[in-house]
Parts: structure tokens; sequence; C-alpha cells
């Protein structure tokens, strides 16, 4: 199942891989958009990046499903938004090696909680040491099991209604799932971010067989329409949707 969930990731993004130069949008700057001068302007002028996060790249670029990780700058800019609305409960859906979830700890309070979902073991055993090297562990709640499992404990316990920020970031057939329990446990006022909601630009003109892009392009519709939300379709990455709780 985890094997499946890459293939889909990485045909997904194998697009912005190839077509460099052609595509309309950039993607990462440690991937599809490593070789895009724009891009490069925009990380040499902008990234403020942590020691311990650029160690924790670095290692991540060892692994062979490195094009998971988010991309520093995106990353950065939901840091900001973490700053902005002074979030001090946030949920992670699809940690990986724990690059974005590292970066929201790091701008969160001393009081800043992270529950970061991740089925993965071995990725859980990558970042736990980069958590502890940056000093905040103590912030990071990894939970070593299906997102929605956890999702569901969450509203369980009785968070309905606390989270200021959610990063939806796991497979993507489960993104309508993740997203209406992430708004349950949202506040009002409160973001969900979405990733890969462009897909590599396939959600314009899905291929009939094509399950992925077409699941993402149905969530993107009935986000446009949905009136619980204000919502933001960023062409940053790989795509990334704000919405904002109303
Ligand atoms: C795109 S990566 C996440 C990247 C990460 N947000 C970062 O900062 O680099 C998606 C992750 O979701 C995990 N995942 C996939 N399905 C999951 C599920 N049902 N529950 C929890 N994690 C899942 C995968 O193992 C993978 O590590
Ligand atoms: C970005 O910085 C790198 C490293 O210093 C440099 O090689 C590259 O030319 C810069 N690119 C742009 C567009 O600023
Ligand atoms: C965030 O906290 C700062 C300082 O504690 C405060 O001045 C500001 O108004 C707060 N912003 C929001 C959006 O709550």
């Amino acid at each position: 199942m985890v094997a499946d969930i890459k293939i889909v990731f990485c045909v997904g993004l194998a697009v912005i891989f190839t077509d460099v130069g052609k595509s309309a949008f950039i993607g990462k700057s440690h991937s599809g958009g490593k070789a895009d001068p724009v891009l490069q302007y925009v990380v040499n002028n902008s990234l403020r990046e942590h020691p311990v996060l650029t160690k924790l790249k670095l290692r991540t670029l060892e692994d062979p499903w490195n094009i998971m990780m988010v991309a520093s700058e995106q990353a950065q800019f939901m840091a900001n938004l973490i700053r902005l609305i002074n979030a001090t409960k946030a949920i992670e859906i699809g940690m990986y090696t724990g690059y974005n979830a590292l970066s929201m700890a790091l701008v969160m309070p001393e009081n800043g909680r992270v529950v970061a979902c991740e089925i993965e073991d071995t990725y859980v055993v990558i970042a736990n040491p980069f958590f502890k090297e940056a000093g905040v562990e103590n912030k990071i709640d990894v939970r070593h099991q299906t997102a929605m499992k956890t999702l569901n404990e969450l509203i369980a316990a009785g968070d309905v209604g606390t989270y200021d920020f959610v990063f939806i970031d796991a497979d993507k057939f489960n993104y309508d799932r993740y997203y209406e329990k992430s708004l349950e446990l949202l506040r009002k006022g409160g973001i969900i971010a979405i990733d890969n909601v462009l897909w590599s630009g396939k959600v314009v003109n899905p291929a009939p067989d094509d399950v992925t892009s077409k699941s993402l392009d149905a969530l993107n519709k009935k986000l446009h329409k949905d009136q619980r939300i204000e919502l933001s379709m960023l062409t940053v990455g790989d795509g990334l949707t704000i919405a904002i709780k109303r």
C-alpha cells in the first residue's frame, strides 16, 4: 500500500521533473524546480533555513523517495502562517522524514504542539534524532499509525474546534476525508493547507484512468463552492490550497 502511494507520488511529480522550463509552474527547489532560475532566485533571496532543517534536508536527499519532501520555500511560507495566527496546535498528515513538522515546531512557542501522522517506521526513525538535535522533540507528538486513526482519536478525545493549523500531505485518495476531519478539529480562523492540489498540472485535464488527478480535481471543485471556508489556491510547489475556517 505504501509502495503504491509512492508510485502515485512519483508518477505525479515526474512531470515537474522532466518539464522544467516548459511547464507553467515550477515545482520544488530540491527536485523539479532545481534548474529553474526564477525559483533559484526566490530561494537565494528569501530562504532562511534553520541549520537543523538544512541537515535534515541533506539527509532526506539520500532517501530514494525524497521527491515527497516538502519544498523548503513552501515550509517557510507555512511557518509564517503559523506565526501570523499564533498557532500552538498543529497537525501534519503525512510527516515523511519530518521537514515540515520540524519547521512548524521551530516557530511555535514552548507550549506549541505538532501532532505528526506517519505510517512508515523508517521515516519516523530518520526524523526523531533531528527533532532532538533542534531541541523541539517535546513539541512533536509522532503518531506512528494511519492518519485517519489519529484524527478519529483526536476527535474522540474532545479536541473538536481546537486546532489552529493542519497540513494535509499524505495519501491522495483520502484527501477529502482528511479535509472533513480537519475542518472538524479546526477552530474558527484556523487554517488547513492542502498539498499537491495541482498534481503537476494534471488536474487541468485528467486522463480517463487517472483516478488520483480526478480525485484532486473533484476536491478542488468542492472547496471552491464550500461556504465553510475562505480559500486561496497557490502555485507554490506542486500546488497548495489554503483554506481558512469561517
Ligand atoms: C508527501 S510525504 C509527506 C512529506 C512531509 N510533509 C514533509 O514535510 O516532507 C507523504 C507521507 O505520508 C505517509 N502516509 C501515506 N499514507 C498514510 C496514512 N494513511 N497515514 C499516515 N501516513 C501516511 C507516507 O508514508 C509519506 O511519508
Ligand atoms: C543562487 O545561488 C547559487 C549559489 O550561490 C548560485 O550558483 C546561483 O547562480 C544563484 N542563482 C540566482 C538566480 O540567483
Ligand atoms: C499574536 O500574538 C501577539 C503577541 O502575543 C499579539 O500581539 C497578536 O495580536 C496575536 N495575533 C493574533 C492573530 O492573535
